[in-house]
Order: structure tokens, then sequence, then C-alpha cells
């Protein structure tokens, strides 16, 4: 990936773009806004060699100025891809952030606000996890942790190995032991249980934004949408699942609508997801059971531009965290390979 790969927006091409979301979202004046914010972020970025890395829930102007935009795993995988880029803007959440700035220590990672946490993230921390290993060590000699990347680095420095929604059960599969303690996400831990005859621990977290779905609103779009395919990530309820055609992660959901022979999805995650398919696939119909992530929403256009022109807010992390992390991610994207 090179740095600053984008070319400069016009605002007629950033209208069209962003068409399919509604006309009232992005008047004219929003988007010559817009355009000039994308110009001025895109000499920066030359300036500066920098590269942006955003998460698909991001606000769909900011895929403008994305080198990559994909799911956790891919983002994983870019973050090691970034030659000759001395910096690296994170549009994501902290602990996306982190994970870039564990695979890159020698780049300068940023994240354009702080405060773009993940309450799932914060559901674990390390010295609860300390001990809970303890404990089951205790009953289970060949316990593992599989950590989900949604955790702090110091989590991921106490895991055998991280996982993404799209390698979960692959990892859980390929790690040398039949009991695994699965950090934090509950729903995520049921789905996997689902697929393996390992034993699944698993910890009281939940993302507030999947756990909010419930099976009735399902229903209601199935019976009143005839031939809708549901797609679901697998951070929801498992009454949810039950009710979905595929569980996916949310790029694989992308990949789903695009070759599949189906014309109507029900997208069952957070509403940026929707956002880019409406934008990347126009002749195919996508309904949303639309919950917003607040963190994901707090980065922005102006904010990623202020992050290049100030370059902030830096992403630091001490050394034998660092280290430990590094080896969790590394475990995983061997065992997912
Ligand atoms: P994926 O994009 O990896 O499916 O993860 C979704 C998510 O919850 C990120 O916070
Ligand atoms: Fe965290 Fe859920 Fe938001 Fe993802 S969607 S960042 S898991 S709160």
């Amino acid at each position: 990936m090179n740095a600053a790969a984008n070319l400069s927006t016009s605002v007629a091409e950033l209208r069209a773009k962003l068409a399919p979301l509604g006309q009232d979202a992005y008047d004219l004046e929003t988007c010559e806004r817009y355009a000039s914010m994308v110009e001025e972020i895109n000499d920066l970025k030359r300036k500066r060699r920098a590269v942006v890395l955003a998460h698909n829930y991001q606000r769909p102007e900011i895929f403008e100025v994305a080198d990559f935009t994909g799911d956790s795993l891919e983002l994983a995988r870019r973050a090691r891809e970034v030659e000759d880029a001395e910096v690296i803007v994170f549009c994501g959440v902290h602990f996306m952030a982190e994970t870039a700035k564990v695979l890159n220590p020698e780049r300068t990672v940023l994240l354009p606000d702080m405060k773009a946490g993940c309450s799932l993230a914060d559901s674990v921390t390390a010295e609860a996890l300390a001990e809970r290993k303890e404990e089951l060590k205790a009953l289970y000699p060949d316990l593992r942790v599989v950590s989900y990347v949604n955790t702090t680095a110091d989590v991921k420095a106490l895991s055998d190995a991280c996982c993404t929604s799209s390698n979960a059960v692959k990892v859980v599969e390929a790690i040398d032991s039949e009991n695994i303690l699965f950090v934090p996400d509950r729903n995520l831990a049921n789905y996997v249980q689902s697929k393996t005859r390992k034993r699944i621990i698993s910890w009281d977290g939940n993302c507030y934004v999947h756990h909010q779905i419930n099976p009735e609103e399902i229903a209601r779009v199935r019976d009143s949408i005839p031939g809708i395919q549901v797609l679901a990530h697998p951070e929801c309820r498992r009454d949810v699942l039950k009710l979905a055609d595929a569980v996916l992660s949310t790029s694989a959901m992308i990949s789903y609508a695009k070759n599949s022979a189906a014309e109507k999805f029900l997208i069952v995650t957070e509403c940026g997801l929707s956002d880019r398919l409406l934008m990347e696939v126009p002749d195919k119909r996508f309904f949303k059971t639309c919950k917003l992530c607040q963190y994901m929403k707090m980065i922005t256009l102006e904010g990623t531009l202020d992050s290049l022109r100030h370059m902030r807010h830096e992403i630091t992390l001490d050394e034998s965290v660092r280290d430990g992390a590094r080896r969790a991610l590394a475990r995983m994207l061997e065992l997912s390979a």
C-alpha cells in the first residue's frame, strides 16, 4: 500500500458517491465543505507520508480519505503492509489503533479522537483476566485464552491467541487445547461453541450495539419483505443469529451481498456497513436494523484533518505489553492463514 494513494475529490464526484445515502444528509453545502477537507487531508497525507486505515463502520465521508477500508482482520493484515508510510492515521476505535501500533512499533500511529473507545473492550481488564485464568488453570491444565481483537493490548498480552469475527472458529479449532477461555464477547463465544466440540468458557461481555438487536425486529422485516436475505454479525444474540441466512464479519457481508443472486438484504450490524453497501452495490436493496456505534461515530473528517495537521493523538505502548500483544496477534495470523 502506498502512502497518499487517493487523488483529490471534486464536489460533483463526492455528491454522486454519497447520493445513495439521501440528499438531505449530504446537501451541496456539506459536500463542498467535505471536498475541501478531503483535499487538505490528501495534501497532508503526501506531506507526512501518512496512510489512513478505516473500519467498515466509519462515516461515509471518511471512506473518501481512506487508503484501505475493511474489517478487523483485514485491517490487522493491512497494518503490516504499509511499506513506505511513516504515519498511520486510524479511523476506527482505540483497540484497532493499538493493534496497528503493536504491528508497527517504529511508525507513528494516530487516532483522531482518544475518546473513541469500545464498551466491549472495556468489559475485560488484564487484572480480571489474570485472576480468572489462574482459577481455570487449576481445573483445566491445558487451558488456552483466545481473546477477540476487541480488547486492550494488555489483555491481548495475556492471551495465547487473538481472533476476529471472521476467524474465531478457525483459531479455536486450530489451537492446541480442548478448553478455551474466550474473552470478552459472550455472544461470539456462544456462536463459536455452536461450531466446535471444544469446551468454550465465555466472559460476561457484549457489544451494546449488537446486543440490543432483538429477534422480533428481524422477524417483522422478514415477514414484510418476501425473499429478503438476513445477514447477521456474530456479536448478535443467539436468538437473532437463529433467524439469519448467514452469520458473517462486516467485510464478508459485503462479499456475500455482491456475489449472491438475492437482491434484497437485511443487514444486522452497525449502520455504517449498510451505508457502505448502499454506496458500493447500487443495484441491490439493503434494509437495516440501524444501530449506531457511538464510539465509531466519534471519528469525523474534521477530526481526521486535525489529527494530520497537529500529529495527534499518538498511540504509545509499553514495550512488554506490545511484545505480548504482538505474539498473540501473530499466533492468530498463523492459525488462520
Ligand atoms: P468486524 O469488522 O471484524 O466484523 O468487527 C466488527 C466490530 O464490532 C468492530 O468493532
Ligand atoms: Fe465496540 Fe461494538 Fe462499537 Fe465495535 S460496534 S467498537 S464492538 S461497541
